[in-house]
């Protein structure tokens, strides 16, 4: 039976769903890369990898991310489950590590509990290039202490895994959001401000939910009327600026560079003093490749104890456009390093065992498939970007040997099947 009797009639093609898209190799192998440095990085570091569910109780993201942000209140994929229950595909990492911290009683032992986590996050936002449906970040959290210097540390670590992936071109940008002692009193000023301004309705009713969130707003008519707001660090508490003044000393010692943005407030609610982006200078509109901060009320609010955390996010999809948008987009890897050609039936049943052995002895292999002959099959091996092609054929077999073609050179010689793999890793070596 050909392919196409065995599908029947032909059906529509399926594609990717908006705001998705497909990794495939080569290109891969960079995403690869990039998640490995990057979480490299963090291991030095003493973090320890943490898996959560790719699904939370909702209220995992309305309490913990906060009922006034567009993640929670525009973005979720919230479904209900065949039980009744409100699930929803994680919009970030942070909320599920705290609540994994808590229900498993973490933070009872050696603190801060330093986490990391890698994984697929899933936003229904207006999807443009550097914005995605459905994304991929390493996320990392110290847990239980407040001290400015895991604060430090953790803005250095971003800085030191974006070095490490060999990107260059972008901002630390550094601000304080304040706590619960001062933000209330200065959210009042800011509000008081921005409500003798004139702003569309919706900007109007935002400023009532979230007044800091204004701030941030790019377009331009907003963002001039708003040049002259009472800033969150101008009114900080003593508490706050001595954290926040501690944390610079501390990031200058490090000789990390950074610029303050005093109108940085970033996305999710749970956010308390340090908050820190690293924005990306040759990206356009979708350029923060990496962001996060302390977020002092977040595990109780999720029921926990009341204690204190901090940590980032960096985004892979963006890492990768960042890399390429400096030039960086790394040579990809050869998919293997010999190719097993074999002629003739004879061939064929030894092909395979020969590869296997190849592959347990650390060489990368493939072989040709489908009864390919020589120059079908030798197509197939420039392919794979192997640099040694192992042709077996009827002779050789009977000879015990193989043909070892390099794929650069074209040179060629008989091996002893029995020193096969000898040579081609010395080769390799
Ligand atoms: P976030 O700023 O929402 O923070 O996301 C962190 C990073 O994820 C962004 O800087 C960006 O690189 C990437 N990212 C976010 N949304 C998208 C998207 N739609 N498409 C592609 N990339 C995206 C958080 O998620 C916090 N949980 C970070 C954190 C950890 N704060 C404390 N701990």
């Amino acid at each position: 039976m050909s392919d196409s009797e065995r599908t029947g009639p032909r059906l529509d093609r399926l594609s990717a769903p908006k705001g998705t898209f497909d990794t495939l190799p080569p290109e891969s192998a960079t995403f690869l890369a990039v998640r490995e440095e990057i979480t490299r990085t963090l291991r030095l570091a003493g973090y320890g990898y943490v898996e959560t569910p790719v699904f939370e109780d909702t209220a995992v993201f309305r309490r913990g991310v906060g009922e006034s942000t567009d993640v929670v209140t525009k973005e979720m994929y919230t479904f209900t489950d065949r039980g009744g229950r409100s699930l929803t595909l994680r919009p970030e990492l942070t909320a599920g590590l705290v609540r994994a911290a808590i229900e498993h009683n973490l933070y009872a032992g050696q603190l801060p509990v330093k986490l990391y986590s890698v994984g697929a996050n899933f936003r229904y936002e207006q999807p443009q290039a550097g914005r995605y449906r459905h994304f991929t970040q390493v996320d990392a959290e110290a847990l239980g202490l407040d001290d400015p210097t895991l604060d430090a540390e953790m803005v250095a670590l971003g800085v030191q895994a974006f070095d490490a992936v060999g990107l260059g071109d972008y901002t630390t940008e550094l601000n304080s959001l304040g706590d619960r002692t001062c933000r209330p009193a200065y959210r009042e000023k800011l509000r008081d401000f921005l409500r003798g301004l004139s702003l569309d309705e919706q900007t109007r009713q935002r400023v009532e939910v979230n007044p800091l969130r204004v701030l941030d707003d790019k377009r331009p008519g907003v963002a001039a009327q708003v040049a002259g707001a009472p800033l969150m660090v101008d009114h900080l508490c003593a508490g706050c600026r001595a954290h926040y003044d501690a944390v610079r000393d501390q990031l200058a010692d490090l000789g990390v560079r950074w610029v303050e943005n005093p109108t940085l407030v970033r996305g999710l609610d749970y956010y308390t003093r340090t908050t820190f982006e690293y924005v990306h200078n040759r990206l356009g509109a979708q350029a923060s490749i990496g962001g996060g901060g302390r977020y002092d009320g977040l595990s109780a609010q999720l029921g926990g104890p009341d204690t204190s955390g901090i940590g980032w996010a960096i985004g892979v999809d963006r890492t990768l456009l960042a890399l390429a948008a400096e030039g960086l987009a790394p040579k990809q890897p050869p998919r293997v390093a010999a190719f097993v050609v074999p002629l003739g039936d004879a061939a064929r049943r030894r092909a395979l065992p020969l590869a296997t052995e190849l592959r347990q002895a650390g060489v990368a292999t493939d072989l040709a498939f489908g009864g390919k002959g020589l120059k079908g099959a030798m197509r197939s091996a420039d392919r794979s970007g192997a640099r040694y092609a192992v042709i077996l054929g009827e002779r050789d077999i009977a000879d015990g040997v193989a043909q070892l073609k390099d794929l650069g050179s074209g040179a060629q010689h008989a091996v002893p099947l029995g020193d096969l793999v000898t040579t081609l890793k010395e080769k390799l070596s």
